[in-house]
């Protein structure tokens, strides 16, 4: 089992609607459709990454784990951690590294995934059984907008394609800084605007009209697929993005672009 520390969140006394890929809906009811497209896909989710990244979220991950540079004793939260891709190569790295700069005899790494959707997460604990990581890592259910962490007490925090399905990304935004010690570093990898735009047409036609197909013909849900596809074009651009963070506290805010900017990863430490 998984511990669940879902907080009630406070109630927002600013902006009560927001969207939904590209319907407008209440802010209170955005969560639970959110919970209701996790819940419908997770049994098949790895498999339709794979599909529908053709492989490249991967890549992604990894170059989000080289960024992080994990190392022994370093204590990494990964928020929207979801099957636990994150979490395991983090900790596959991190004991490589270790391995390498044994004679120190240092502590291990060690990763607490958090996920509003228990289905997630039992995929995920499934996963590290198969895996036979059964150690340094913690599995528990929660809301990004209100972690049930001790402030100050991760070394990193991590969140990949989580982000632009929350409601309240600011409040987000401000639990990361909030749980991080000092010097602490945050990395975000979420899909973005391209930068390439020759490629606009083509990515546009595959995302509307193939990827929902192969959502369709693999998880039998066209619709998660959809809500997928639009939810990506509603989160806001890199320098936005980028905005926000430094709005919560964050400082030497950079993002880089991967794949002509399909995806890009922002990075801020809490100084
Ligand atoms: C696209 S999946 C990403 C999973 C994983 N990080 C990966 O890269 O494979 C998005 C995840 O965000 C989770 N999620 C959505 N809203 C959340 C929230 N407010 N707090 C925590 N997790 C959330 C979903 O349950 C889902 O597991």
């Amino acid at each position: 089992m998984f511990r669940n520390m879902i907080k009630e969140n406070a109630p927002d006394s600013a902006e009560q609607t927001t969207h939904f890929g590209f319907r407008t809906v209440d802010k209170a009811s955005k969560q639970g459709m959110v919970r209701n497209v996790f819940d419908s896909v997770a049994k098949k989710y790895d498999v339709m990454n794979d599909v529908m990244s053709g492989g490249l979220h991967r890549l992604w991950k990894e170059d989000m784990i080289r960024t992080l540079r994990p190392e022994a004793g370093m204590n990494l939260l990964d928020v929207a951690g979801g099957t636990g891709d994150i979490a395991f190569r983090f900790l596959e790295a991190a004991h490589k590294r270790r391995g390498d700069d044994s004679a120190t005899h240092s502590e291990a790494a060690k990763v607490t995934v958090c996920d509003i959707n228990a289905q997630m997460l039992d995929v995920g604990r499934d996963r590290a059984i198969d895996r036979g990581i059964l150690k340094n890592i913690d599995w528990v259910c929660g809301n990004a907008e209100s972690l049930a962490f001790p402030s100050s007490s991760f070394e990193a925090y991590t969140i990949a394609f989580g982000i632009r399905n929350v409601t309240n990304v600011d409040k987000a935004l401000a639990e990361a800084y909030r749980i991080l010690k000092p010097g602490g570093r945050f990395l975000c990898l979420e899909f973005s605007k391209l930068d390439m735009p020759f490629l606009d047409k083509i990515y546009d036609a595959y995302s509307f009209h193939l990827l929902p197909r192969f959502g369709e013909m693999i998880t039998g849900d066209r619709e998660s697929y959809q809500y997928l596809v639009e939810s990506i074009r509603q989160f806001p651009p890199q320098e936005k993005f980028k905005d926000m963070i430094e709005e919560a506290g964050f400082k030497r805010v950079t993002y880089r672009n991967m794949t002509g900017g399909i995806v890009a990863l922002h990075s801020g430490w809490k100084i």
